[in-house]
């Protein structure tokens, strides 16, 4: 059975793409620090614990487990942190990546696939955003993903390392089973605080500014289910191994929910009381982000079947009432 590393593995998106790996025929191994991710959401493959900017480290596991493939998520992705500690974002994910992508180039695995953001592209308000759109990141956390994307492409040139670089929107939901699920620490997505806030495990949400430029005066964002997100990477990793050339993909569904209607939504799904109050505005958030692009539709044959809202809260919730890591 094919190999393909995954770092970051242990991880909300990656935990979900090993479950997709195994399931399209590859054998996932996860290799993650543990820093933000849980051992018990390494199910369907081994499991390799290490640190991206350990160099023997990894030699020792493209070594072992001779991968085909590499699909890069291991990464520091809280937006608000990298703007008052850039300096970890520098070094964990864009030192971090570099290791892993002359660590995959010395091991001859020329396959990689990089989850990226559409926090590359920043506030871009109005501007239909497609895999062309200029990328000016207004915060680290944006800005260290655009670096490795650039240096995939110097890669490339110099070393042949073939990429499809994933441009995520906002991820949601959870594996509609609950093996796998959603769980940061500490926790700043809005579906998952939402939901503790329902259940009574938190005292409530706050909105994040109500002055922002849009008909409700909060934030839009393009939602896209963690298990459709996933089923692309597949479809990434086959387009690399079908001889396919390097590519970028926005992930998303090109409609827009403001943070008012993801509330409301919350409410009718669970049949609970949302409880929040209005707060001022988060550092770092964009106004408006929604992809303007069907190109993973057109070219890959991407089927998205869960990301609507009511989908993606569902499955939320029902990992949140079942699902559990110990920790
Ligand atoms: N929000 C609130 N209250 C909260 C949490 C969030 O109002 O307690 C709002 C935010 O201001 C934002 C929206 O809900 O408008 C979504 O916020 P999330 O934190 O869930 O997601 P972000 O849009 O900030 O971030 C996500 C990913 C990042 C990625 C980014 C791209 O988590 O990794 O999308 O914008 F970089």
């Amino acid at each position: 059975m094919d190999r393909v590393l995954v770092t970051g593995g242990a991880g909300y998106i990656g935990s979900h793409a090993c479950k997709a790996l195994k399931a399209a025929g590859f054998l996932p191994v996860t290799f993650d620090s543990l820093v933000t991710g849980w051992r018990d959401a390494v199910r369907f493959g081994p499991f390799e614990e290490g640190d991206l900017l350990d160099r023997a480290r990894l030699d020792q596991v493209f070594a072992t487990h001779r991968p085909v493939a590499v699909m890069h998520f291991a990464a520091l992705s809280q937006v608000g942190e990298s703007m008052s500690d850039p300096g970890r974002y520098w070094r964990n994910n864009v030192a971090g990546s570099l290791t892993l992508i002359e660590a995959a180039c010395a091991a001859g695995c020329m396959d990689f696939v990089f989850s990226s953001t559409c926090a590359t592209y920043g506030d871009q308000d109005g501007v239909v955003l497609t895999e062309d759109s200029p990328q000016h990141p207004i915060n680290a956390y944006g800005a260290s993903k655009r670096a490795i994307e650039e240096m995939l492409r110097d890669f490339e040139v110099a070393h042949g390392l073939r990429h499809v670089i994933f441009r995520y929107f906002n991820v949601a939901g959870a594996d509609p089973e609950a093996e796998v699920g959603e769980f940061h620490q500490p926790e700043t997505h809005l579906i998952p605080l939402m939901l503790d806030a329902i259940d009574g495990r938190r005292a409530g949400l706050t909105i994040f500014g109500t002055d922002y430029d849009t008909p409700d005066g909060t934030c839009i964002r393009d939602y896209v289910h963690v298990m459709d997100l996933v089923e692309a990477h597949v479809l990434g990793l086959n387009w690399l191994r079908g001889g396919k050339g390097s590519r970028v993909f926005n992930l998303g569904t090109g409609h827009g929910f403001s943070v008012r209607e993801v509330i409301a939504q919350s409410g009718a799904v669970t049949n609970r009381e949302v409880p929040f109050t209005e707060g001022g505005r988060r550092a770092g958030d964009c106004t408006r982000l929604v992809s303007g692009s069907s190109r993973a539709e057109a070219e890959l044959g991407w089927r998205p079947t869960r990301s609507t809202m009511g989908q993606m809260i569902a499955d939320a919730w029902r990992w949140h009432q079942n699902g559990h890591y110990d920790r």
